[in-house]
């Protein structure tokens, strides 16, 4: 009787740890099974990152610093200039984004790096 409760409580312990790793991607979407390819699409895999972590200030008519990040001729723009890598990766001389939060996960950075690393396709 107590080989049988103690073999239910391991296995109690083991499907919850099970569930824990199966619920990462939901709880943190982009972070599990996130694996960069060589040239992603801009509008399949580039914007939706933007969208998600930039655009609620960087959208709009009276975007901040008045950088529009939701359509490919503007996003161009700081990628040919630098910014946009530079305030992602927090280098130096570049203000930190997202504003007010952590660096964004290596995997869409990775992503965006790819992006232009591939020739910045409108794809
Ligand atoms: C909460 C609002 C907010 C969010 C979210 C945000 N930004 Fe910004 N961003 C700003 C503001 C405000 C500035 C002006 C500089 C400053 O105040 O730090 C700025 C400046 C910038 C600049 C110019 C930086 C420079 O040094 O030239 C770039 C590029 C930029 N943001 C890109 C992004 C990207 C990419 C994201 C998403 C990963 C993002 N921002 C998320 C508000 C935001």
């Amino acid at each position: 009787m107590k080989k049988l409760s103690m073999a239910v409580v391991i296995s109690g312990i083991l499907l919850m740890s099970g569930c824990y790793y199966d619920k990462e991607g939901i709880l943190y979407p982009g972070t599990a099974n996130c694996v960069p390819s060589a040239s992603p699409s801009f509008n399949e895999e580039i914007l939706p990152i933007l969208d998600g972590r930039c655009n609620n200030c960087h959208s709009g008519n009276s975007p901040s610093a008045n950088i529009r990040l939701d359509n490919y001729a503007d996003v161009l723009i700081y990628a040919n200039n630098g910014s946009l890598m530079g305030s992602i990766n927090h280098a130096g001389g570049y203000s930190p984004m997202p504003k007010n939060s952590g660096k964004m996960p290596n995997c869409e950075i990775q992503k965006i790096q790819n992006w232009i690393s591939a020739g910045k396709l409108n794809n």
